[in-house]
């Protein structure tokens, strides 16, 4: 722990440190304003001359009104959406059970508000609320696990939670394809004293070799449950079942399984794994759920140890308790035999555009739980078939690189069980214009 006066301070340091320093009569002569803005400028120069910024910059500046990103959407209306003064079919919500629009979730959010204010105004660090404490029992229950731990989002999880598991003498396992959000935990982590070995391709044998090659006292593997990008799962049982061999514990980021695959929807991790006891499984609340935040599943006295050393858990903020009254509502949708009608009409919606896009002949990726992939290529192209299909009507999103390899653009495709068929086969008609128009290539 560091202390204000450390043992290196000696009194004539500690005077330096504190005397005023001699007027500059250069910086004196002027005024302190014109120097920030200085100061600011110079600021903005060398940032803009880093090399991915300024590679994004001329993304950004070259394809301007082509690549969508500064798109502001003025309204929403289930999933129709207008953006750029033009209305489309939104493909590119998280809102994958289409939670956003449930009259019920909406009016627990109101009423959760009426009861507890907008924000409870201090970090759980400090104390807890109820609210808190039953949404963690009803995202346990849900999960078949003793407890949950929730985040104000899946990245402050992350940021949170590899840094508290893995420290000095441990190794960390990190898939190379996973999100972001891991690879920047996996520095936090390496920062603190851990080995962070990349794992790729990510497989049981490439796992296995790693794990027997390096000396550890505790050992994580991370990975995302479905990849973002292209909707694939990673093979979570044979990573499981290394891991397990080799003394280490599997850590899921399962953002886009959570609600939508496995049974009663309880993500990738249960799906593909026999059991979770050797597991860490972080779902999102924001995505399917439709409200905010991330939970990890645990049991009471990891709960305890993770509450104690998750940076982000004592040092931010927790979800307002609006939000936490709207994941009890869901838990209570995610229960019901409702769930598997939700389930039901997404996984037409994905089927229905499965089997249209193989029909095409294109290139696509996922579909295991709500995003579908198409692959495009090069940067431009994929922002232009982005655009091509906004233009008729149909909001998708262009995935170019640093998301994906420099040559492997997709158009990233987010099917909601609220799309319509007609939505559906309106996006299959303009894939296949797409198809002709940019020369695309089958599987
Ligand atoms: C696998 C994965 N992890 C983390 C995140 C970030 O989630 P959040 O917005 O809750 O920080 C995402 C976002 O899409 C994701 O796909």
């Amino acid at each position: 722990m560091a202390t204000f006066f450390s043992s290196r301070d000696s009194r004539d340091t500690l005077e330096e440190a504190t005397r005023p320093s001699a007027p500059n009569p250069e910086r004196v002569s002027r005024p302190t304003e014109t120097r920030q803005k200085e100061a600011v400028e110079q600021l903005k120069a060398r940032l803009g001359e880093d090399r991915v910024t300024r590679i994004a910059l001329n993304f950004l500046d070259k394809w301007m009104g082509v690549h969508l990103k500064d798109g502001v959407i003025d309204w929403m209306h289930g999933r129709r959406i207008g953006m750029c003064g033009h209305e489309a079919v939104n493909f590119g919500s998280d809102s994958f059970l289409g939670f956003d629009q449930d009259a019920r979730v909406q009016a627990a959010i109101v009423d959760g508000m009426r009861e507890w204010g907008t924000h409870n105004g201090a970090s759980r660090a400090f104390g807890n609320i109820a609210l808190c404490e039953e949404a963690e029992r009803r995202l346990a229950s849900w999960m078949g696990v003793e407890d949950t731990l929730i985040y104000p989002s899946v990245t402050l999880a992350n940021i949170g939670l590899l840094p508290a598991l893995a420290g000095k003498g441990d190794l960390l396992v990190l898939d190379r394809k996973s999100h972001d959000s891991l690879h920047q935990s996996a520095r936090i982590a390496e920062g603190n004293g851990a080995k962070v070995v990349i794992l790729d391709p990510c497989n049981g044998v490439a796992l296995r070799q790693i794990l027997e090659a390096e000396d550890y006292e505790g050992c994580v593997v991370a990975v995302d449950g479905i990849y973002s990008m292209t909707g694939e799962m990673p093979p979570l049982g044979e990573l499981d079942e290394v891991t397990r061999a080799h003394g280490g514990i599997l850590y899921v980021d399962d953002a886009h399984g959570t609600g939508l695959v496995g049974p009663k929807g309880r993500g990738a991790a249960s799906m593909l794994l026999d059991s979770l006891d050797n597991a860490l499984v972080v779902g999102s609340l924001s995505k399917a759920f439709s409200c905010l935040g991330a939970f990890v599943t645990c049991d009471a006295k990891l709960k305890r140890i993770l509450k104690i050393r998750s940076s982000t858990f004592i040092f931010g903020g927790p979800v307002p308790p609006p939000y936490l009254a709207g994941i009890c509502k869901v838990c209570d949708i995610l229960e019901s035999p409702e769930h598997d009608e939700h389930l039901r009409r997404l996984r037409q919606m994905v089927d229905q555009l499965i089997s249209g896009i193989r029909g095409l002949g294109l290139k696509m990726y996922g579909g295991e739980a709500a995003i579908i992939a198409v692959t495009i290529g090069d940067i431009e192209q994929t922002f232009k078939a982005g655009k091509a299909l906004f233009d008729r009507g149909y909001y998708v999103q262009s995935a170019t690189y640093p998301a994906v390899p420099i040559m492997g653009g997709v158009l990233r495709i987010q099917v909601n069980a609220n799309h319509t068929p007609e939505d559906i086969a309106g996006l299959l008609k303009g894939l296949a214009e797409l198809k002709s128009k940019f020369g695309l290539g089958g599987n």
